[in-house]
């Protein structure tokens, strides 16, 4: 009898705590991220700081486009529209540092979703959809190495290819995982043919592994420093194109106002003064919901924990000092992310530790926008994972581990895609400026005034859902040639799935999402 009691106490108990912790989600969830906190946690890739980290040019009367942020997504956009030879005038407007968001605090990996979500993503977008989508992720890798490369900052932007090892520690995962495999291999066979499932015994002897591991698969991935890859690019540009592109750091887009019929632009407001535009890029990612509110929910902003560590004396040979990385699954929630900077002390950069946290800590970490602290519980598991991860032997000796940890804020998106393109007017919530704002150049040829862009208006990409670095680049370059009225340009590689419309607006269902990614 009293054990029934107690069971009941237990239950309503739990029920109460878990009615208490999807309450605070839901707030959350409907909250403005807000603009990015002033004082973020310090990630060990921004030390040393990029000389242009806090340049703060000043603001034109008006620019063709406004670019809102300065990670990734922006820098790929501006980089592309600036090397389209147009000779459009363009301003980045951004909060703190520049790339002082996602892109200068992630783990580094450039490592598609291939086999993983195969099976679901056919049968949701068709195989055509589904091939267009792997075969874009995976160009991330070259199209970084060849913008690295043509702009010379291969070395600084340690843009790589590594051998990708996903590491299973639960037997279930692991053969789900090898389901998709040998599913996505039958399909794709022209290049999932470098990707093999490695049993345990195997795996352990070959790639120094924990004894605990259930097996892994390897292939070919990638890995990179994306601050420097995104601050050199930066300085590069603002050298090349000092006469109509600008930066201006610590300087927020505190809000966008509609044309009125005496100022046919946006207004765009920060504390530094308004800037006129044609163009709005909003290149913010996981704060995408502050300025524009109906994505709230659609994108949401998530907290990660990363952290910098020294290897132990022995692990540079099994992981050939930063040309190997590494997923780990240790089964539930979640996973573990390790990339391995090639110069230095070899730091490991290693992040993730949702899988370890109870639930009401990992979903503390939903809608959270606040990237001065991170989880306890998460950096926590990380600060005693690594060891545990590896055989005994190829960790070697100690040598005082744990340098730097820092939390990050990515955007996870309600249907677990990129929102690319044109904001719908209704999303926007404001009215473009008229077609006749648009900048205009005299048609090569003909000598006739011509728009040099698409219609005014805003625009989007974001919500790459912790996968930005096979993401951002190309969804940035795919912007830039709408934006530029290209779209021709991009049809044979961009997938159409990844465009924002009102109708995938309307379906795009986040409950769903997360319950079917916790079951799962
Ligand atoms: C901890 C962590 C680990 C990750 N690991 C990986 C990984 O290993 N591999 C991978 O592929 N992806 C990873 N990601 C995801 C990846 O980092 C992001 O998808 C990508 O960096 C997003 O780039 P972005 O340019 O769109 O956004 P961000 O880099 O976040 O840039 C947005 C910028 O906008 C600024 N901003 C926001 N609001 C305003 C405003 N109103 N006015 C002015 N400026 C504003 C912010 O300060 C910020 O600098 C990780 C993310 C995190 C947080
Ligand atoms: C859950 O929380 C809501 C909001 O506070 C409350 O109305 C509801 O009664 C709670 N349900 C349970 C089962 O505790």
């Amino acid at each position: 009898m009293g054990n029934v009691i107690s069971r009941a106490k237990l239950l309503v108990g739990a029920v109460y705590l878990i009615n208490q912790t999807l309450n605070s989600l839901e707030k959350r969830l409907k909250k403005s991220p807000g603009l990015p906190v002033p004082n973020p946690s310090l990630p060990f890739w921004t030390v040393p700081k990029s000389s242009i980290a806090a340049i703060q040019q000043p603001l034109p009367d008006h620019a063709d486009i406004v670019v809102v942020g300065s990670g990734i997504t922006a820098a790929s956009f501006v980089y592309n529209v600036l090397e389209a030879d147009s000779a459009l005038r363009v301003v980045v407007l951004e909060a703190r540092e520049v790339c002082s968001g996602a892109t200068g605090r992630n783990g580094g990996h450039i490592n598609a979703p291939l086999w993983q979500d195969w099976i679901e993503t056919k049968e949701q977008h068709g195989e055509k959809d589904a091939r267009m989508l792997i075969n874009f992720r995976l160009a991330h890798i070259k199209e970084m190495q060849a913008v690295a490369s043509k702009e010379d900052i291969l070395k600084e932007s340690q843009v790589r290819e590594t051998e990708h090892l996903e590491v299973h520690l639960d037997k279930d995962t692991f053969e789900e995982t090898c389901e998709g495999l040998a599913a996505w291999k039958a399909d794709m066979p022209e290049v999932a043919g470098d990707y093999e499932a490695v049993a345990s015994a195997e795996a352990q002897a070959k790639y120094g592994i924990t004894e605990g591991a259930a097996g892994v698969v390897v292939g070919p991935g990638g890995a990179m420093h994306p601050y420097r890859f995104v601050t050199n690019l930066f300085a590069k540009l603002l050298e090349r194109y000092s006469d109509r592109f600008s930066i201006a750091s610590h300087t927020p887009c505190t809000s966008i106002q509609a044309p009125t019929a005496s100022t046919p632009y946006y207004t765009v407001r920060t504390p530094s003064g308004n800037v006129l535009a044609t163009h709005v890029v909003h290149a913010t990612n996981g704060w995408i919901s502050h300025l524009v509110e109906p994505m709230r929910t659609k994108v949401v902003p998530t907290r990660g924990t990363m952290s910098a560590q020294r290897p132990g004396t022995a692990l540079g040979r099994t992981t050939h000092d930063g040309q190997r990385s590494y997923v780990f699954y240790p089964g539930g929630l979640g996973y573990d992310y390790l990339t391995q900077l090639p110069a230095g002390e070899h730091e490991l950069m290693f992040g993730g530790g949702w899988a370890a946290a109870a639930l009401a800590s990992a979903l503390a970490e939903l809608g959270c926008a606040d990237d001065a602290a991170f989880s306890v519980p998460g950096a926590a598991h990380l600060a005693g994972a690594l060891p545990l991860y590896f055989a005994r032997d190829a960790w070697g000796r100690e040598k005082g581990r744990t340098k730097a940890v820092w939390g990050g804020i990515l955007g996870i998106s309600a249907d677990g895609l990129p929102w690319v393109g044109r904001l719908p007017h209704k999303l926007a919530g404001r009215a473009p400026p008229p077609a006749s704002s648009a900048p205009r150049a005299p048609h090569k040829e003909t000598g006739e005034a011509r728009a040099t862009t698409a219609a005014p208006g805003e625009w989007i990409s974001a919500g790459y859902t912790g996968e930005g670095m096979v993401h951002a680049w190309m969804c940035g370059k795919a912007l830039a040639s709408m934006v530029l009225d290209k779209e021709d340009a991009i049809q044979d590689w961009f997938p159409e799935t990844l465009r924002i419309t009102e109708a995938r607006w309307k379906k795009a269902n986040l409950e769903e999402f997360i319950s079917h990614k916790m079951s799962g």
